[in-house]
């Protein structure tokens, strides 16, 4: 078996680092030893008001996790992945190897070029159906990674209710706006948050989906939003950290196809960042599965600014094992 070169693990890194993470903080931190990549919970990009447990940052960290196996897929190695593979160590999330040469798909190479094309598409979409043959598409990209996508059929007002729930208790809360404040309206170039480009335009009724405040552009003209947007939501069968990351990776699994497919998404969190409607969210959906994150689903039709990302380099520390192989790899 022949190790990756550092190139194939820098781009394999470069990869990792394009996963949406919310607010664009990049809660993470990678370490590289040899065959071996550490993939890092950064604490010190935790939101601590809206998402104090940091379920979605490891959501995001999953999502990272899932790039470097796409990446090492399309590249010809074979990753092995280990969730949590140090219970003394909550923070390493994940511990990623390659121990094996692979054959390259068509659908590795799909899926690796659309990690550099997927963005949050927070605009108005077509009143355009997804069919039956891309949500089936969509549906078996998250049971692929252990998790279920489930579009919403009966819940769907009840959902949308507690979107626009949490969406006012979140308006009025001061520590909530502050911290959505200091990571949103930034400016293009910024390497982390939301730059103002990437926001939508205010909605022009009361339209079935709330955008948060912060991701709106005050300084668009109001437009007409999808009447009824396909909404879906990740589920998995447990709940806890390791489900997190497991949702991670289908979320991002799910992204990918979506935009392999030409079906854009944004997200409303919301409801997860509000005890009380994430109480209810998990009794609605008690016992099909654990719930983690809320996806709109559609055709989208303007072009929509990108995020900026901190370059590899910087997101990469010191492992367990800091050699020279790692250092290679910088
Ligand atoms: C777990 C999670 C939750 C998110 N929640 C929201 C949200 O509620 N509203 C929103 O507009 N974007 C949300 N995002 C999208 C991020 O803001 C976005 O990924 C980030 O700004 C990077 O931009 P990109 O996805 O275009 O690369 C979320 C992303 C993740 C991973």
């Amino acid at each position: 078996m022949k190790p990756a070169t550092s190139i194939v693990v820098g781009e394999a890194l470069a990869a990792a680092v394009m996963a949406p993470s919310p607010h664009n903080t990049q809660p993470w931190r990678f370490a590289v030893d040899g065959t071996r990549i550490e993939v890092r919970l950064d604490r010190d990009r935790v939101l601590t008001v809206a998402d104090p447990e940091a379920h979605q940052a490891r959501m995001a960290c999953g999502a990272a996790v899932l790039n470097l196996a796409v990446s090492l897929r399309c590249q010809g190695f074979e990753p092995r992945i280990r969730l949590l593979p140090d219970a003394g160590e909550p923070d390493l999330l994940a511990l990623v190897t390659h121990d094996g040469n692979h054959r390259v798909s068509a659908e590795d190479r799909v899926l690796a070029e659309a990690i550099f094309r997927r963005q949050t598409h927070r605009r108005p979409f077509l009143d355009q159906a997804v069919p039956t043959r891309v949500r089936a598409l969509l549906t078996s990209a998250a049971s692929h990674e252990g998790a279920a996508l489930r579009v919403l059929d009966t819940e769907y007002t009840q959902v949308t209710t507690l979107v626009r729930r949490a969406e006012f208790v979140q308006a009025n809360d001061d520590a909530f706006r502050a911290e959505s404040a200091r990571w949103t309206r930034r400016q293009l170039a910024s390497p982390d948050g939301v730059p103002a480009a990437a926001a939508g335009p205010r909605p022009d009724h009361e339209g079935v989906i709330a955008l948060r405040e912060s991701h709106l552009d005050p300084g668009l003209p109001e437009r007409l939003y999808e009447r009824q947007p396909l909404l879906a939501v990740v589920l998995t069968r447990d709940a806890g950290a390791a489900a997190d990351l497991r949702a991670g990776q289908a979320m991002q699994r799910v992204l990918l196809a979506a935009t392999s497919s030409h079906v854009a998404a944004s997200f409303l969190s919301q409801p997860f960042e509000v005890a009380s409607t994430l109480a209810r969210l998990t009794e609605l959906f008690h016992p099909l599965g654990h719930p983690h994150t809320l996806l709109r689903l559609g055709y989208g039709y303007s072009a929509v600014a990108r995020t900026g990302r901190r370059p590899v380099q910087e997101v990469l520390g010191p492992g367990a094992g800091d050699s020279g192989a790692e250092r290679k790899a910088r």
